[in-house]
């Protein structure tokens, strides 16, 4: 069949596809196109997974979906952070096998970068943002610094998956190759891009960015499960022996993915899926709270979490529902790959976004507030598809501070607080004298490299080798 012919029966599909759902429209500019143009808006409409989305247009996208009455809601039973007497003998053991588990190659490091980071407003793929408050770390760098060192910790070579977006692969493939994978061995970085969606107006239209390309958007973080499958990313895992993923988001510099004590409390509970939450911050904090519904647990999201129950209290005064969701997991991959099969599908959630696009001139237009649906799915729905789960609790102060937004909570300036905090309190409690401010902050901006140190015991060990502190300093330990 000649190029022609091809483009040819190429469009009719499209066009008979398209107009059983009155979406011919974005064929308007079609005798105006040149030929990659055209292949360029087959490639965009032939990529739509009408199949999913056909039956929530009518529910997600002309209408906001209904929340659910959650019956039997109740809180999910959540490992303390402290062991206390009880659980010291099965976290000593837990620590041990995690450990084993690492030293044994078991475990891989996986990243979800595909979202496109709008908060923030970063100009680039969010992990090339300098994210330490000194020593010029972006987050990519961090991570694999954090990897090369839980490599040469547990003595072998430790492979990251990195999920990529249409919007961001090239710019992240070209800002590793720059930085020389920054010491790892390239052949142990996967980057993989994931799915995407078409974007449509509140009316259910698709719409267009250009006149030959749809609006689309990533298809949210749970795309990653089919993305590891399809990428071959677990093919890939397997043959090199892994059996854990240690899923995190790119926005949380504290996060620790080697902590021996998670991986072996989930190995141990022979867990599928694992989740480290933290205790909320307020009754009406905007986390999702983990819970169990009809004996599955799930996170529910603050905005379906019904309010008497976000503030109902124990006995001795605690939170009932206290557990919030930290998006850090550990997943199996026998698990990814049980669930994503032919009819493997996460429900699907609204979101109201501003999107560019191109009027019926075909002019450009640009929008002061939200015109558009995407849909997206969430990582932590395939909780419940789980035969087994482990929840740990884990001080947010050690672990958390994402960086989200351009300015306020979650932004770069708290980052950089918590940041300094933890590595005043490692130092602190490792010996070594931080100086503080009349406020009691640490009045040294200091931060500690992955390769120097991961944790407390590795600063004793090396506490010679750290300068004196002294007030206004800026200390990168490396
Ligand atoms: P967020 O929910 O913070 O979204 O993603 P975002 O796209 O990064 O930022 P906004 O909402 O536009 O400001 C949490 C994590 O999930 C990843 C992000 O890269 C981040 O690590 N993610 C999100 C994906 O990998 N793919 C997606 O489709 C969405």
């Amino acid at each position: 069949m000649s190029t022609t012919t091809k483009t040819e029966t190429r469009y009719e599909n499209a066009r008979e596809t398209l107009a059983t759902r009155g979406q011919t429209h974005v064929l308007r500019w079609w005798q105006e196109l040149d030929d990659d143009r055209r292949t360029q808006l087959l490639d965009d409409i032939e990529s739509i997974p009408w199949s999913l989305l056909d039956p929530v247009i009518p529910t997600h996208v002309l209408a906001a979906p209904k929340t659910t009455t959650l019956s039997n809601l109740a809180p999910a039973e959540v490992l303390p952070s402290d062991p206390g007497e009880k659980l010291a003998k099965q976290y000593a053991d837990a620590r041990e096998l995690g450990e084993r588990l690492l030293k044994g190659g078991k475990v891989a490091a996986f990243t979800v970068a595909g979202g496109q980071g709008t908060r923030l407003g970063h100009d680039g793929p969010k992990g090339t943002l300098v994210v330490t408050p000194v020593g010029g770390r972006t987050l990519f760098h961090l991570f694999a610094e954090t990897v090369q060192a839980a490599s040469t910790r547990y003595r072998c070579e430790i492979p990251w998956y990195i999920m990529t977006s249409e919007a961001n692969h090239h710019d992240t493939h070209t800002y590793f190759c720059e930085h020389e994978w920054f010491d790892l061995s390239p052949d142990s970085v996967k980057l993989f891009s994931q799915g995407m969606l078409p974007a449509f107006d509140f009316n259910g239209k698709l719409l267009l960015t250009e006149k030959h390309r749809l609006a689309r958007a990533p298809d949210g973080h749970g795309g990653s499960l089919k993305a590891m499958i399809a990428s071959g990313a677990t093919a890939d895992m397997r043959s090199r022996g892994i059996e854990i993923i240690s899923y995190f988001q790119v926005d949380n510099p504290l996060v620790k993915p080697f902590d021996p004590l998670f991986v072996g409390l989930h190995a141990q509970s022979r867990s599928e899926m694992s989740t480290k939450v933290a205790r909320k911050a307020s009754d009406l904090e905007k986390v999702g709270n983990l819970c169990v519904v009809d004996g599955k647990t799930c996170v529910v999201e603050y905005s379906d979490f019904p309010e008497a129950l976000a503030h109902e209290k124990n006995d001795d005064g605690t939170r009932r529902f206290d557990a919030g969701n930290l998006a850090i997991h550990l997943l199996n991959v026998d698990f990814v790959e049980r669930i994503v099969g032919s009819d493997f599908r996460l429900p699907f959630r609204r979101a109201e976004k501003k999107v560019s696009h191109l009027d019926e001139a075909g002019q450009p237009v640009e929008t002061e507030s939200p015109n558009a649906v995407k849909l997206e799915t969430f990582v932590f729905d395939a909780l419940p598809l789980a035969e087994e789960t482990l929840a740990l609790e884990v001080d947010r102060a050690e672990e958390f501070s994402p960086v989200k937004n351009a300015t306020g909570a979650d932004s770069l300036e708290s980052s950089h607080r918590d940041q300094i905090r933890r590595t005043a309190r490692w130092l602190q409690a490792a010996g070594i004298d931080v100086p503080k401010s009349p406020d009691g902050e640490p009045a040294t901006i200091v931060a500690i490299s992955p390769t120097f140190a991961m944790d407390i015991a590795e600063i004793k060990g090396k506490r010679d080798q750290i300068p004196d502190l002294k007030p206004g300093d800026r200390v990168w330990i490396e």
